[in-house]
């Protein structure tokens, strides 16, 4: 069986960034409260009159990931997008992506696994090449979320928190079994669904029903149990960690780097306390960016690449939870 290894990594956020004193001056809101709990300074938001989209960001994104990878787009055999924010409806987003690269008729899917998109997209990506079917699979997480946030004090426990841009990355081919993906775990609890949720458009909730709300109705922005959330969050984390390290036969002393999805600074802590984590142990930079669900665990992991907190050899764990609820791990020797 064929093993499967990240060979370019790639981001992009829009210019545009709002400081926590910008979102104060929409809503009722203060750069204390959200340092104090989420540890968010600031996020890049996409200007109004901007062409950019979740398509057009993971399409830079993914063109830094395959020019780093030395492949050309001739190379890429498939592709898998993550979004919760897709420029349509339908089709998904990584159609636009096989026009805008101009890349061959390849096949491509989108993944719907909002914070643990990149998790779930990096494990369908790994199966196709473990099963030798392709052998460079563009993985892209992206999201535009501003455009949906409730920007007023009615939706602050949400608006300040989520932040726009796109990661990309190369899944290839590889014969070396000690190098790359070495295993991924993916979970869903959809009873919670509701917990963490867009209610619409939907089919079920469809224009005209919302047209006839009057502008009341705010089921088509984002709706939080944040507590109920953030106590699910630090237990699947853990877990998802400990599943991941132990399918591999490794504790906590053999990783080098864990890379959390970017849902808040003190969740993060919390799993760093817990595992009693250096600082070198975890990358961190939901400060700059806020929560971009799908993207942040590929932003997170190139930037701490571009860093070079990421050497050859370490063992890497992503972990993931979010909306679903759904949840899972990707452990990686680099
Ligand atoms: O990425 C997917 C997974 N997501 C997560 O894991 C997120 C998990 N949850 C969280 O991170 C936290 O629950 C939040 C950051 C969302 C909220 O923090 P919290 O400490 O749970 O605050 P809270 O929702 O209990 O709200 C506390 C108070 C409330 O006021 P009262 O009722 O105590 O008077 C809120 O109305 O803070 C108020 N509040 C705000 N105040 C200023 C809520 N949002 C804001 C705000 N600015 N933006």
């Amino acid at each position: 069986m064929y093993n499967s290894k990240i060979t370019g990594l790639g981001f992009y956020v829009p210019d545009n960034v709002i400081t926590n004193d910008d979102l104060s001056k929409m809503m009722d809101t203060n750069d204390e409260w959200i340092q104090e709990r989420t540890g968010i300074k600031e996020r890049h938001w996409i200007p109004e009159g901007s062409d950019d989209t979740s398509a057009t960001m993971g399409a830079k994104a993914a063109k830094i990931a395959i020019e780093r990878a030395g492949l050309s787009k001739d190379d890429i055999d498939f592709i898998v997008f993550a979004t919760l924010s897709p420029d349509y409806y339908f089709p998904g987003c990584g159609v636009q992506i096989q026009d805008m690269l101009e890349l061959p008729t390849i096949g491509a899917i989108d993944i719907r696994n909002q914070c643990s998109g990149f998790v779930y997209a990096l494990s369908t990506a790994d199966q196709f090449i473990k099963t030798g079917m392709y052998k460079n699979i563009l993985v892209i997480g992206s999201e535009y979320h501003s455009n949906g946030l409730d920007k007023t004090t009615r939706g602050r426990g949400v608006g300040v928190l989520f932040g726009d841009g796109a990661g990309a990355c190369v899944l290839s081919r590889t014969e070396d079994n000690t190098k790359g993906i070495l295993s991924t775990h993916l979970h869903s609890q959809g009873k919670y669904a509701d917990k963490l949720v867009v209610h619409s458009p939907s089919i079920k909730n469809w224009v005209p029903k919302i047209i006839a709300s009057n502008g009341e109705d705010i089921s088509y922005f984002p709706y939080m149990d944040g507590t109920f959330v953030f106590k699910h969050a630090v237990v699947r984390f853990s877990e998802a960690i400990m599943e991941g390290l132990t399918a591999n036969n490794l504790t906590v002393n053999d990783l080098d780097m864990f890379i959390p999805h970017q849902a808040n600074l003190r969740i993060s802590q919390f799993v760093q306390r817990k595992f009693k984590l250096r600082d070198d142990q975890i990358y961190n930079n939901i400060m700059q960016y806020g929560n971009t669900t799908a993207a942040s665990i590929i932003i997170a992991l190139t930037e701490a690449w571009e860093k070079g907190k990421i050497k050859d050899n370490d063992l890497i764990v992503l972990a993931a939870f979010g909306s679903g609820f759904t949840w899972g791990s990707v452990v990686i020797r680099w």
